[in-house]
């Protein structure tokens, strides 16, 4: 095909482009998860982030003990669109989301880093108002202050690198960052981000699999691992696992399902440990499937499309694993939060999912507190309603492993005696 003639080169305002980056869909969370990601790309065992408020001087420190970056390095992590080739299993993809990550919450964002046999870190800086200005990406090396003070002692003289945000724009008010509202603002978002990295990074925290074991410090505080399947509690089952090939298009790959029942209240070891199982979103919304790229939790909460959250099967948990070989199956974003099921996949799902969903109601239903006051004679209060015999019924095929007579009845009875079938859920 012909090309057509160039005239022109369009090369983008660095300017404009730079604030309509900042919208990409980060949340305070989702950007310092995304630097920790780099930091485990980069081989480290130990991560700080540290949020230190002071009014307009508030910043935030990522650090880690990994490789460090060589001088050219600095300049080209600080590039909208790095240069640099992926090994499987990285969790970087785009060459986007120290930039955009940390962009998404302040206006300037500096790297301090060491690389074997460096004597002096590298410092370097990009600047939102300084690329308003020249309307152009520059970078620049910063006059020392505290925070570079700071991120110096935090390398400690080893490899590493320290990412600093600064200007903190999108996180404390333009007036009064110094007041109370500001400072609770600030101890929220720390109390929301030790969840959120307890769950996204708790198969690290914890050494699970093939996750390579990582410590994160969030301030003074060492963080543990967040289960979702909360495999520690003796009541909870797992039910077997199951594995898909995916194709799509020229890709293939393969994608493992993990599916749990997690104990009700009454079932757990204590109330507190119910409550804490409960998670970030609570049990209702925090049901369905937890979804993993390279062992990094990407999405959870929610059946992925294949079916609506329901109160009736908030004990029904389940991880589905990819590798980043199905990244452009899985769609993943750019902020790593949010992924599509590849149609294909979302189908294999069907029976695992309904199975598990069904015996998670079950046991529900079996658990909760019997309010029932209409009892019918002769028959024990528990199996007084349709609803319940069904589910029963339901639960028994898909224990015995009939899962396909439990579709073939109910298909049937929907026909024949469609009236017998709703009542009994079916
Ligand atoms: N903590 C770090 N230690 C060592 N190198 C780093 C670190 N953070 C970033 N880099 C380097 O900077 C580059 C750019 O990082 P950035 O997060 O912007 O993109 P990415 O990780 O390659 O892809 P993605 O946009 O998917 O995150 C990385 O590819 C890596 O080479
Ligand atoms: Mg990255």
């Amino acid at each position: 095909m012909n090309p057509g003639v160039a005239v022109a080169s369009v090369t983008p305002s660095a300017a404009r482009l730079t604030e309509s980056l900042r919208d990409i869909g980060y949340d305070f969370s989702s950007a310092v998860a995304d630097l920790i990601d780099n930091s485990i790309s980069a081989g480290a065992e130990k991560i700080r982030v540290i949020m230190d408020f002071d009014g307009e001087d508030s910043r935030v420190f990522i650090a880690d003990d990994g490789t460090g970056m060589t001088v050219n390095g600095v300049i080209e992590s600080l590039r909208f669109g790095s240069r640099r080739e992926y090994e499987l299993g990285d969790l970087g993809r785009y060459g986007l989301g120290l930039k955009t990550a940390s962009l998404s919450q302040g206006r300037s964002v500096t790297v301090v880093s060491r690389s074997p046999r460096m004597k002096e870190p590298q410092i370097r800086r990009l600047d939102l108002d300084l690329i308003a200005e020249y309307d152009d990406w520059i970078v620049v090396v910063p006059p020392s202050d505290t925070a570079i003070v700071r991120a110096r002692e935090l390398l400690a003289g080893d490899t590493g690198t320290v990412v600093i945000w600064d200007k903190l724009d999108r996180i404390l008010p333009a007036k009064q960052a110094n007041g109370g509202w500001a400072k609770r603002r600030f101890d929220g978002l720390r109390e929301k981000l030790a969840t959120h990295l307890s769950m996204v990074f708790h198969r690290f925290l914890s050494g699970e699999g093939d996750a390579r074991r990582i410590e994160i410090w969030l301030n003074d505080e060492r963080l543990s691992s967040w289960d979702p399947f909360q495999r520690a509690e003796p009541e909870t089952k797992e039910l077997g696992n199951e594995s898909f090939e995916v194709m799509v298009g020229d890709l293939a790959g393969k994608v493992h399902l993990r599916r749990f029942i997690l104990p009700s209240r009454n079932a757990f070891s204590s109330p507190e440990a119910f409550d804490q199982a409960s998670g970030p979103l609570k049990w209702n919304r925090q049901q369905g499937l937890y979804i993993y790229r390279a062992n990094r939790l990407v999405q959870w909460g929610g059946w992925g499309g294949t079916r609506a959250v329901d109160e009736h099967t908030k004990l029904a948990r389940a991880s589905i694993d990819f590798g980043t070989d199905l990244d452009a199956a899985f769609n993943i974003n750019v902020a790593k939060m949010r992924v599509a099921l590849p149609p294909q996949l979302k189908q294999m799902l069907g029976r695992p999912i309904s199975e598990l969903c069904i015996l998670a109601n079950n046991a529900y239903r079996v658990d909760a507190p019997r309010r029932r006051s209409n009892g019918v004679a002769g028959m024990s209060q528990e199996v007084s309603n349709g609803a319940e015999i069904g589910l029963a019924i339901k639960a028994a095929l898909v224990r015995t492993g009939n899962f396909e007579a439990l579709t073939a009845i109910s298909d049937l009875l929907k026909q024949e005696s469609p009236d017998l079938a709703k009542s009994l859920g079916f």
